[in-house]
């Protein structure tokens, strides 16, 4: 916080005093919430210059391309940490010890199992329904099975809900693909780890043990981690206005799994790989990077530019080693969507249209091609990143929760009809 003030000068009006905070990084903000006393919003469609809270927990700098969560930077993290070991830092906010790490990851592991009821949820939807709905709906009923933990008041009970969804998510996500290609749904299995269970139970039958192979595994656990949080998105900031109005939890991350599903956001995924498909082959590249460049036509290019990295995506860079790993193991060097890729990305690279609007390949462009190569249908794609993102939902919601807050509630410019009678029968 500091000293400094702004003033606003509106005609007709004194001038106006409002405070300037500073964060421990990042641009300061002023203090708008006397303005409503004086009859005067803010407008900011998009939220594209609003800071709707104060967090502690991701901080990202869209210019010098950096992510950082509870300070440390991602590449690192990706590098030396696990999923769960970054799912504990964002919930605790220090990283654990060796005994806290191995404590956090056997009650999440204990907590992977879901209601067996559920199972009878899962057959009300149609075999062809799209995995994101039934996560909205599987996810949002888990209020409807885990009533002894809604207490939003009371931290244990925060925790405890916090642990369920993270165990539950990725059994909740395999089912809601095992029921779409009519095989059984597989237990998890207490002996293996968040990531190797996520694959057993989406590749596994009752038939034989699943075999998972570690590479695969620790490429799944990285996806996770990069997608695990991204302060005040969409999808986020719907949870917290979702909480905001004491919501339970699980109908919060419904809401954020809801958010998250547009092609704008978390839908991206499974967008980059529709629109390689749709481009078909390398020679109608240019035609569809012209379609993107084109005002008059809807279409941009999937996996591109981002609302705050307009340097590059730091997800992105460490995804895209990622990829080559993970290509490089499973030998796919001539798969045709991969070199559509690969030139797709080349081309944007080098485009002026591309470089003078700073649109990059984002965390998407890469992950949706990793999730083909290991066999993941396009439909889960999304279903992956909500699974991921449902520590940060969770982190945020659990710190919103921890301090004062007030219900969300955004004003508007009204532009429509004034006051006028209805007509006389
Ligand atoms: N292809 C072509 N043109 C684009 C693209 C694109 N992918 N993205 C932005 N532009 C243009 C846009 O037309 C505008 O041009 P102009 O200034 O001439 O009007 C300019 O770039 C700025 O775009 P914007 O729409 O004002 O930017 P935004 O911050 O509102 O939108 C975005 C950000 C991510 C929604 C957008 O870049 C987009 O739609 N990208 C494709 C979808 C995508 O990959 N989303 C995943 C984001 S990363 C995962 C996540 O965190 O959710």
């Amino acid at each position: 916080m500091s000293d400094r003030k702004a003033t606003l000068h509106v005609e007709g009006m004194d001038p106006i005093e409002l405070p300037i905070y500073s964060g421990t990084t990042g641009p300061d903000v002023i203090d708008v919430r006397t303005l409503v006393s004086q009859g005067l919003f803010t407008y900011d469609p998009g939220f594209v210059s609003t800071a709707s809270c104060e967090s502690k927990i991701t901080y990202i700098d869209g210019d010098k391309g950096v992510l950082l969560h509870r300070g440390y930077p991602i590449e690192q993290l990706a590098d030396e940490s696990s999923y769960l070991e970054t799912c504990y830092l964002l919930i605790y906010g220090e990283l654990p010890t060796a005994e806290q790490l191995a404590e956090f990851e056997a009650s999440v592991t204990m907590k992977t199992m879901v209601h067996e009821q559920l199972v009878n949820l899962f057959r009300g939807f149609r075999r062809d329904a799209h995995p994101m709905a039934i996560m909205c709906g599987a996810v949002g009923s888990l209020s409807a099975f885990y009533h002894d933990t809604m207490d939003i008041a009371d931290e244990a009970h925060r925790e405890e809900s916090a642990l369920r969804l993270i165990g539950k998510m990725p059994t909740l996500a395999a089912m809601s693909y095992k029921y779409s290609v009519g095989q059984p749904f597989m237990y998890p299995r207490n002996d293996l780890t968040y990531s190797e269970n996520f694959l057993h139970m989406m590749f596994g039958t009752p038939c034989e043990e699943s075999q998972i192979d570690p590479v695969l595994a620790k490429a799944m656990d990285k996806i996770f981690m990069l997608h695990a949080d991204h302060e005040q998105n969409a999808s986020t900031s719907t949870v917290r206005l979702a909480g905001s109005s004491g919501a339970n939890p699980f109908a919060c991350i419904a809401s954020g799994i809801a958010a998250l599903w547009g092609p704008a956001h978390g839908g991206a995924n499974e967008a980059v790989l529709d629109m390689l498909e749709e481009i078909g082959d390398v020679s109608n590249i240019d035609k569809f990077v012209a379609k993107a460049k084109d005002k008059n036509d809807p279409f941009r290019l999937m996996g591109f530019g981002h609302r705050v990295y307009k340097n590059f995506d730091p997800r992105a860079k460490v995804m895209r080693k990622t990829c080559d790993e993970v290509l490089d193991l499973l030998g796919i060097e001539d798969d045709p969507l991969l070199q559509i890729a690969k030139r797709l990305e080349q081309i944007a690279l080098e485009d002026e249209y591309f470089i003078q609007r700073k649109l990059y390949p984002n965390v998407d462009f890469y992950s949706g091609i990793i999730l083909k190569a290991i066999g993941i249908p396009t439909s889960m794609f999304t279903v992956i990143f909500a699974m991921a993102r449902t520590v940060g939902w969770i982190a945020h919601w659990h710190e919103m929760h921890s301090g004062p807050y007030r219900i969300g509630r955004p004003r508007q410019l009204y532009t429509g009809e004034t006051a006028r009678d209805y007509p006389k029968k």
